[in-house]
């Protein structure tokens, strides 16, 4: 029987603590606990500098203090007495017996060993937040699928979440989209395709305004009529946001994405002014030149944040500000994460710096990322230079797909072929993003995405409908329970990295990185392939059969599992 045995404790935690009572026992300080699994096994599973970083700090030779550590550890349960090595290291490794013992608890776990977080927090992610008039382009699929991604994992670890997309619908695009609507506005191509249209149109006036200064202002103009509640510019204004969140909603059924919230730039609008005021009246901004403005002088790197311009406009920067009281207050929550690009970071400073001045308590964090490049390096762009459209983006993944599921499979029926399309296009478009450190500028290549090979979703995939098939073919169902055998190191290797599942899916929210866990999943793809390659599954016998069935399943899930928490879907068969 399966459980839901939340209190299995992840390999790391287990030596942490082993390491943590020695260093007490020993008398040393343990505030240094670093354990890491080995670079490679010949230096066993787990390592630790723990005693080079103690015996720097005291100024004593490092397999001295190694020596002591080793004398008060017990490990006696869970391996031999770890080697010391090169200038210090304490290299473990665990006994079959313990490892034997663990795997069995993990293929009995639901959750595969996976702790709980300790500390369940209530978590808003902000991402994903296209704008209105404008085309969702590749800069806004990073935060759409690294934001997903960190939801599902947060979620999965017990934290409680709400995902707000935090629309831009309510910009100073809006001027010029109105000037051009009244002016030059294509009815049928409006019904047809109607963000590129209202991009058209924002352009059309744009490269207007700088030939003749007078259109320029009478789009602002039309900005502030709208936001005076100008009943026509309202009624524009409001199509314009509902035509383009039927794209938008295309996007994300397609990407099978789901927000709780989504509260536009808009929302805000009525706060603005109270909120500026009451800045005045707290004295956390100050009057500046007719412009409002929040200074920190005690961070000098921080340039002043304005929240009223001259002309008495609200910026981007006010309504984050609202946005956030407006949570706090709603939610409560314990943190709130901003998925959005690199360039913001100081836009995010600013506005973390004066949400402390208001009083506002909850961890906020930027959660940044780079840039996706063209294959020629530089920022993808189409031909015609213009940013990829995202929607386009995502078909074309789609039909590629399809392609080369049809070569692979000429039989397979259609509507199996286009679902099969689906998870195999959308998922190598995802995990090219969070296969990477969220901070690379990555190169978007389709041949390396939609390969079969190396680091890729359709490779993860083919293994997992790799080992769905044997269960299939052989009819043999995992046994419920059974002793796990781990005599050859194929075997040995394989339970290891499953048992590092748990501490994997944990480490991700540390530094906000689901490429640990991207990456975690194709080691143990390989690892598995491994395994597959020198241990018959099948024609073994008996104990040694269930055994090797066991561990097919117990990787099928994890597998499937990981996939599932970057968002990518694992099909039964390819
Ligand atoms: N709409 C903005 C953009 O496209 C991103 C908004 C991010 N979220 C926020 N609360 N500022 O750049």
């Amino acid at each position: 029987m399966t459980t839901q045995n939340s209190t299995i404790t992840t390999l790391r935690e287990q030596l942490a603590f082993r390491l943590r009572e020695a260093l007490l026992r020993a008398g040393l300080s343990e505030d240094v606990v670093e354990i890491s699994p080995a670079t490679t096994s010949k230096f066993g599973d787990y390592q630790s500098n723990t005693a080079m970083v103690l015996a720097k700090r005291l100024g004593a030779n490092p397999r001295t203090i190694a020596e002591r550590i080793v004398a008060s550890l017990n490990v006696a349960d869970l391996s031999a007495p770890p080697e010391i090595a090169g200038a210090g290291f304490l290299n473990f490794r665990f006994s079959q017996e313990f490892l034997t013992r663990r795997i069995s608890c993990i293929f009995d776990d639901d959750r595969m060993g996976v702790p709980f977080a300790c500390h369940r927090k209530r978590i808003i992610i902000d991402f994903s937040c296209p704008n209105v008039a404008k085309p969702m382009h590749v800069g806004h699929i990073r935060s759409t699928i690294l934001g997903d991604a960190l939801a599902r994992i947060a979620r999965f670890l017990g934290h409680e979440v709400i995902t707000d997309n935090h629309i831009g619908d309510w910009g100073t695009q809006f001027g010029k989209v109105i000037y051009g609507w009244k002016h030059f506005l294509d009815q049928d191509r409006l019904a047809r395709e109607p963000v590129e249209e209202l991009v058209r149109l924002y352009r059309h006036t744009h490269r207007l305004e700088e030939e003749n200064p007078a259109i320029a202002a009478q789009a602002r103009k039309e900005l502030v009529l709208l936001q005076q509640g100008d009943p026509e510019n309202l009624r524009i204004w409001k199509q314009s946001v509902e035509l383009s969140w039927k794209e938008f909603e295309k996007i994300y059924r397609t990407l099978e994405i789901h927000f709780d919230q989504c509260l536009g730039e808009s929302f805000y609008n009525e706060a603005l002014r109270p909120l500026v005021e009451r800045l005045l009246e707290t004295k956390v901004a100050q009057p500046s030149e007719g412009a409002v403005c929040i200074f920190f002088p005690e961070t000098p790197e921080l340039t002043p944040c304005i929240v009223r311009k001259t002309d008495g406009g609200f910026l981007y920067a006010t309504t984050d500000l609202a946005t956030i009281e407006y949570r706090v207050k709603t939610w409560n929550p314990d943190a709130i994460w901003y998925v959005t690009g690199a360039p913001q970071a100081l836009h995010f400073r600013q506005i973390f710096a004066a949400a402390r001045r208001l009083g506002i308590q909850a961890e906020l964090v930027h959660i940044a990322f780079g840039s996706i490049l063209g294959e020629d390096r530089k920022m993808m762009k189409t031909r015609s230079g213009e940013n990829v459209a995202l929607a386009e983006l995502l078909n074309e993944a789609i039909e590629r797909a399809s392609k080369i599921i049809a070569e692979k499979n000429p039989t397979l029926p259609s509507e199996e072929r286009q679902n099969l399309a689906s998870a195999i296009g959308i998922g190598a478009v995802k995990y090219a993003e969070l296969s990477q450190h969220r901070m690379t500028d990555y190169v978007f290549s389709w041949d390396k995405m939609l390969s079969f090979q190396g680091n890729t979703a359709p490779y993860l995939q083919n293994a997992y409908v790799r080992i769905r098939s044997l269960f299939r073919k052989s009819n043999a169902i995992p046994q419920e329970t059974c002793a796990i055998l781990l005599e050859s190191p194929e075997e040995r290797a394989l339970a290891l990295r499953l048992l590092q599942f748990g501490e994997t899916v944990s480490a991700v929210l540390e530094e906000f990185r689901p490429n640990l866990l991207a990456n975690y999943l194709f080691e143990l793809a390989n690892l598995f392939h491994g395994f597959y390659e020198k241990c018959p599954v099948l024609r073994a016998e008996n104990a040694i059969r269930h055994s090797r069935l066991a561990l097919c399943h117990l990787t099928a899930r994890v597998l499937s599992q990981g996939l599932s928490l970057l968002g990518i879907r694992a099909p039964e068969k390819m």
